[in-house]
Parts: C-alpha cells; structure tokens; sequence
C-alpha cells in the first residue's frame, strides 16, 4: 500500500507570545523521502510534533487521508495516528525493556495479536534495521546507532504509511550516519510509506531525499523536489548546505545586515571563506541497496517533476533534465540481472 499525501496548508504555530513558524504551506507526496532542513531552535520538531497532532498549531491545516487533524475530534485523531510511525529525537525507548519487547510495545497495546504473531512481526524488524542477535539488550547496553536503528524497528511494526523521524544523525559519527542514511532508503523501498526526515545534516540533505524544505527566520524558506534546493542561490540555503560562517546564519541567531555586508567585502577582499570547502551542485541520490525492491516512489516522482519542470527555477530544470536523461540510458531500460541496484536518481 502506498503511503499517503500529506497536505500542510498555512500552518502557524506560536507559544504564548513566541511565533515557532507562520504560513507554511507543502505537500509530502505521497511514498516519496522528504527532508525538512533548518538551524537548531527553527522549530523542525515542533513541526514533526505538529503532523502527528502532539502539539496543536493555531492557524492553518493539515490534511491525512482528507482528515484535516488540526480540527479532527480525538476520536479521529486516534485513528490517524494508527497511520503513523515515529522515531523521536532521543529514540524513546523504555529504559528497563530489552530491544524484543521496545519493539513489541506498539503490539501489545494497540493489537490483539496472539504472542507468536507478535514474535514474527518484531524479529521481522529488528532483522529489517540489522538488529537480529540484539534483542536481549537494554537501551544502555548498546551503542546510540542501534538505539536509534531500535527505534526505527518500533515505528516501523505498526506497518505505517507515514514515517516520521527526527534527528536521526544525531550523536552519530558520519560513517553511521550514511548507515542510517542508507536504512531509510531501503526501509522506503521496502514499504513505500511516506517518509520525513527532521535534519540539520547537510550529506543526508544530499543524498536521501526526494524533497527537501528548509525552515529559517519563522519561515518555510523553500520546499519542492531536492533539485531547486541544491542548486538554489538563495543565501541562507547555500550557507546551510556548505556550513560556512558567511550568510545570513549567525552563532545564536541571525545576523544583522551590517554584520554581512562587512563579511561579504572580506570574502570578495580573499581574506577568509568562512568555512569548509565549498560544494557545488548535486552529487547522487542514494539507491537503495542491491536486492532491495526497487523504489516504487521513483516512477511516480519522475511523472509529479516532469508535469511541474516549467514553474522551477532554470537551474534546478537542468539538474532534472540531467537525472532523467540518466533514466533514459539504455543500460537502465531492464533486463538487468536482478540483484543489481535497480532504482535510479530521479
Ligand atoms: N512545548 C513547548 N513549549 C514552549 N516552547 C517550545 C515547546 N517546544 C518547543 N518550544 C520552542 O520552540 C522552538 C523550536 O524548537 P524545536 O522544534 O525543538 O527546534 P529544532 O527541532 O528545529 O531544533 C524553541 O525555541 C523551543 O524552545
Ligand atoms: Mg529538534
């Protein structure tokens, strides 16, 4: 079953007097990976909090399977959430539960199914996150890459047609975080649910998602197919994906303008470039691993990007038009032996 569309139109959120994010308006189409981008403290958690109905935004809709959740009663806000996997921030794993029954959780309280059913289905996803072996330990006896691959197995055995996940590098070095990276594509390919991702990371941005968003300055800033946001001139986004000190992002907070036009003048002056080497343009999307289903999201997108190729921006048509001319080799049209990696960039 494919996953489902969610439709975000004109969603502010605000805590007493503090405006989190206004106005924001995006579509997750339907199976596709999303990534929402943004600095610590713009508000990417809330928004995650916000999709699930933890957290109540004051304007603005939400729209799953045409229940708009903002408004629903908790009745239907129940059911919704049934469609729903999640893995938090922290993993939320119970302390004194082995790996086996964190993951058997969400059986045991919201199915009636018999303990042997049960048993299939979690040694089923702990084998999907590479857990097998594992599901004696407790949280605190492993390390925070299978906590989080833990938590992953828990929001997947539900079977959901959303996954939501927040944070997923976090504390990872990077060599487990494109591990990681490369589970939620192949967890994609497997279940074809509607996937996001809440990140500040800049390699999975690159690699992972179909979409990518960006919140900054209580603002979506941009949201659409990850060509328009890698290759946008946009300040803020360039800053963010290069993880330079020069643009818009400041140590706490914003900059003010004085504050840029001087870094600016030393930068064109060569005097510093702010940061790491600079990354230009759009370096390939991860497939998922040899095997693996092909990802079903990968057709759908192709038509969705093509029917929308004319309203972008002329830099992100050329990095579509070169991903599917890619899609179009010949080499790609088939009779590959099965096992080799099948899905394509697009
Ligand atoms: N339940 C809450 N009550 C009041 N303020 C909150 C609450 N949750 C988050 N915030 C505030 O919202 C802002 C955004 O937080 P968060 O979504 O955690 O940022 P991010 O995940 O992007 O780092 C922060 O200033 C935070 O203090
Ligand atoms: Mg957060």
């Amino acid at each position: 079953m494919a996953g489902l569309e969610i439709v975000v139109e004109g969603l502010t959120k605000s805590f007493g007097s503090q405006t989190i994010w206004a106005d924001v308006t995006l579509t997750l189409p339907p199976g596709e990976v999303s990534v929402l981008l943004g600095p610590s403290g713009t508000g990417k958690s809330v928004f995650l909090k916000s999709l699930i109905g933890l957290l109540t935004p004051e304007r603005g809709s939400i729209l799953i399977g045409g229940t708009d959740i903002v408004r629903c009663t908790s009745a239907e806000l129940y059911e919704v959430r049934k469609l729903f996997g999640v893995l938090f921030q922290d993993g939320a794993l119970f302390g004194s539960m082995n790996l086996f029954d964190n993951t058997a959780f969400p059986l045991r309280e919201h199915t009636k199914k018999s303990e042997s059913e049960i048993r299939r289905v979690v040694m089923e996803k702990l084998e999907l996150v590479g857990l097998l072996g594992a599901e004696l330990k407790l949280p605190g006896e492993i390390s925070g890459g299978m906590r989080k691959r833990a938590g992953l197995a828990r929001a997947l055995v539900l079977d959901p047609q959303i996954l939501l996940v927040d944070e997923p590098d976090s504390g990872l070095d990077p060599v487990r975080t494109t591990y990681i990276s490369q589970l939620l594509i192949d967890i994609n390919a497997q279940i074809d649910a509607t996937v996001l991702i809440v990140s500040h990371n800049i390699n999975l941005a690159r690699t992972v998602p179909d979409n990518i968003g960006m919140l900054f300055r209580r603002e979506l800033v941009m949201f659409g197919p990850r060509e328009v946001l890698l290759t946008s001139d946009e300040p803020v986004v360039k800053q963010f994906l290069n993880g330079t000190m020069i643009g818009p992002i400041g140590m706490s907070e914003e900059k003010d303008e004085a504050q840029m036009i001087h870094e600016q003048a030393m930068v064109d002056a060569g005097h510093h470039h702010g940061g790491v080497d600079h990354v230009e343009g759009i370096i390939p999307q991860l497939r998922p691993t040899p095997g693996m289903p092909i990802r079903q999201a990968v057709a759908r997108r192709q038509e969705r990007v093509r029917a929308m190729m004319r309203s972008l921006p002329l830099s992100a048509q050329t990095a579509i038009i070169d991903s599917l001319a890619e899609l179009d080799e010949p080499a790609h049209s088939g009779d590959e032996p099965s096992g080799s990696p099948q899905a394509v960039r697009i």
